[in-house]
């Protein structure tokens, strides 16, 4: 268990940690308390996570190294903690006892940046995810899912929509975004293939962040040359003098760790409750109007991102009657504050009437999600094409291998029968 905890540590602050020459063995002794908002029962969080909603919206964890850990399951609660950018620190160096604002000007940890660096990351990626600007990309997307679909239709006998659906698309997708060239697209996959068996595994290569790193130095070097129409170009030719080649490199890694899982999780997740629910699947096959609720209560029901990145806290505080002391870290579970019963009845089932308008799926406050928009492209896309397409799509093999303890929930492989 305890290389298994090593590993999810490292997943997400590797990057940042090797940057500021942090020991990650210091964190590596979470208890099994710590890890139960990662865990599931299939597709729903574990009991005890709504228990905790019911009792302690705000508890306490015990760990074992000296840091009180509290734990926000409530919807409110969340939106209170996660809406306070002031009163909270993304910044990993609070977790060792460092302070102060990042050296560090690389965009790639814009998840893990304060204000005012952080505004001035999120302050470049902004224009490139407006609707306007993400509109673009729609026949590219379209394109993508076709070219799955028939690549699924040409196999013969069953098909992993994990392989062949869930992971190439928001690959393919992100690339279009960036303006990665047609040409470099195979070497781009490959990376993030093993970016994301890096994400699956426990302790796997950790070599693959600084080959991903490194590929992408080369993709910003030949956009400052000949800069394209992707968010990597567009951002040197408004803003190239102001930013750095590593730091468009971080930004454009930043990108890929924050959309790639996290889409593909939701991809394959939402095609196994379509594939579990019948109502459903003949509701997006039939009628275009209803995708856009369903696509919302998925996002919600599932939560993938199952827990925001730690905020530790810059001063005393009070949260749901809990006395909160200035360096306390405080682990938000998104997925425990979907279910909260204050959103609804029936929460803890898939009803893709239901308008599920208030969702933290995508984080809340300074840090919300800024491919938000990207994502629902995409699964409002991809969702109806593949009901359209394979009508009598069935599951393979009811055993089904989701991720044990993870931060983006999911599940290692979905065979399906197509007809
Ligand atoms: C369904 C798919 C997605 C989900 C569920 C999701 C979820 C989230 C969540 C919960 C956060 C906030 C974490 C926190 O506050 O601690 C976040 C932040 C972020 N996401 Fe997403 N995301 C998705 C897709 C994407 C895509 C497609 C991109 C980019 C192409 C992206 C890029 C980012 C970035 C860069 C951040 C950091 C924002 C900041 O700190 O200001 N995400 N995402």
């Amino acid at each position: 268990m305890k290389s298994r905890v090593v590993g999810l540590v490292t997943r997400w602050y590797l990057a940042r940690a090797q940057r500021k020459g942090f020991d990650l063995s210091k964190v590596a002794l979470l208890p099994e308390a710590a890890l139960m908002p990662l865990k599931r029962d299939g597709l729903d969080p574990v009991p005890e996570l709504g228990e905790a909603r019911s009792t302690e919206p705000v508890s306490k964890i015990n760990i074992p190294f000296g840091v009180n850990v509290w734990l926000v399951t409530g919807h409110a609660e969340a939106k209170t903690v996660l809406g306070n950018a002031k009163g909270y620190s993304n910044d990993f160096a609070n977790l060792v006892g460092e302070h102060g604002a990042s050296e560090s000007h690389s965009p790639g940890g814009l998840g893990f940046a304060d204000p005012p660096e952080h505004t001035r990351l999120r302050k470049l990626l902004t224009p490139e995810f407006t609707m306007r600007r993400l509109s673009r990309l729609t026949p590219g997307i379209k394109a993508i899912i076709e070219q799955r679909l028939d690549a699924m239709a040409a196999a013969d006998g069953p098909v992993d929509l994990v392989e062949e659906f869930a992971l190439p698309i928001p690959s393919l997708v992100i690339c279009e975004l960036l303006g990665v060239p047609y040409e470099d697209r195979g070497d781009f996959q490959r990376l993030s293939m093993a970016r994301f068996d890096l994400f699956g595994g426990a302790t796997a290569s950790l070599g693959a962040i600084s080959e991903s790193l490194q590929y992408l130095l080369g993709v910003v070097k030949k956009q400052r040359d000949d800069p394209g129409d992707g968010l990597l170009g567009m951002i040197i030719k408004e803003h190239g003098d102001q930013v750095e080649d590593i730091e468009l490199a971080g930004l454009a890694d930043g990108v890929l760790t924050g959309g790639f899982e996290t889409t593909a999780s939701m991809l394959a997740l939402g095609a196994l409750v379509l594939l579990q629910d019948k109502d459903s699947f003949k509701l997006i096959h039939d009628d275009d109007a209803t995708v856009h609720d369903f696509v919302e209560e998925l996002l919600r029901y599932l939560t993938v991102v199952q827990v925001a990145f730690p905020r530790f806290a810059r001063e005393d505080m009070t949260v749901a009657g809990k006395q909160i002391t200035k360096g306390d870290v405080v682990v938000v579970s998104l997925s425990g504050a979907d279910r909260d019963p204050t959103l609804g009845p029936d929460l803890e089932r898939v009803d893709p009437t239901r308008p599920a308008t208030q969702h933290l799926a995508f984080g809340y406050g300074v840090h919300r999600c800024i491919g938000a928009e990207l994502a629902r492209m995409e699964l409002r896309a991809a969702y109806p094409a593949l009901v359209r397409r394979f009508p009598s799509m069935r599951l393979a093999d009811e055993d089904l291998n989701f991720r044990k303890v993870s931060i983006v929930y999911g599940l290692d492989r979905l065979p399906v029968l197509l007809d």
